[in-house]
């Protein structure tokens, strides 16, 4: 665990650690498969990306991307997506060729969706698995939206998304009805699979899950907790998130 006075502190350094990888693989001549959250944590980190892209010449070309989740049903276009999220903060800012970018589709028909998911999971193997894959987490305890419940072994699927997570998105839905019912979400295996895994929270409101997070037993009450099995994860944090700990 390593903790940081300020957001931005946490947000320039897992920067420069995604930066520095990306490099890494670029001088080795290997493709760079990042998996990706959405929400208000990483957005320091993907300014700081773009920043680093116009200001230091960080190339993106040989970055490859898959999204932890997406809204269901969502269309890519709305406001409220995360692909709309991804563009706006990261995508259309660097030089990530279009077709390296992957984003769980919200407008797939539902009796397509299981296929779907399972598609999803044959690309990340097809692209050689995820080397990096940064993590939020929500105050139910989930990663991408594996809420409370979610299993060590679970897949790429449609979750139904807890109350509480509804709750927290409904001022930016503009209402809790507003806010879809559902999510594509990577699962929980999909995540420990990645060969590093950086979770990233800020502020005192993640303080309590951080705790369960990192110091008890890991339990589907909070999945995030299953990253304690995994051999190369780091949790990075800033005051207000490790003043639990
Ligand atoms: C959403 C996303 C998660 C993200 C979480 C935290 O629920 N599905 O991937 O980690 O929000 O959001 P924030 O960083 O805004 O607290």
């Amino acid at each position: 665990t390593y903790i940081y006075p300020e957001g931005k502190d946490v947000s320039q350094a897992v920067a420069d650690e995604i930066a520095d990888f990306i490099k890494e693989k670029q001088k080795k001549g290997e493709k760079c498969v990042l998996g990706l959250p959405t929400g208000s944590t990483q957005l320091g980190i993907y300014a700081e990306l773009v920043r680093k892209h116009r200001e230091e010449g960080l190339s993106f070309s040989n970055v490859v991307t898959f999204n932890i989740d997406e809204y269901y049903p969502m269309s890519p276009h709305s406001i409220h997506s995360y692909n709309n999220y991804m563009q706006r903060h990261l995508y259309e800012h660097v030089d990530i060729p279009e077709e390296n970018i992957h984003i769980p589709d919200g407008t797939i028909m539902f009796d397509s969706v299981h296929d779907y998911c399972r598609e999803y999971e044959k690309m990340i193997k097809e692209a050689g698995g995820i080397d990096l894959m940064l993590l939020g987490i929500g105050r139910t305890g989930h990663i991408g939206f594996n809420e409370p419940g979610s299993g060590r072994n679970t897949r790429t699927r449609i979750i139904t998304l807890d109350p509480v997570t509804r709750q927290e998105e409904a001022t930016e839905f503009q209402g809790f009805i507003n806010v879809p019912r559902r999510a594509i979400t990577m699962g929980v295996d999909t995540i420990l699979e990645s060969r590093k895994i950086i979770l990233v929270a800020l502020g005192e409101s993640k303080a309590s899950v951080i705790q369960k997070t990192v110091e008890e037993d890991p339990d589907s009450d909070v999945p995030a907790s299953f990253i304690q099995e995994h051999h190369d994860v780091k949790v990075v944090l800033d005051s207000g998130a490790s003043s639990q700990l």
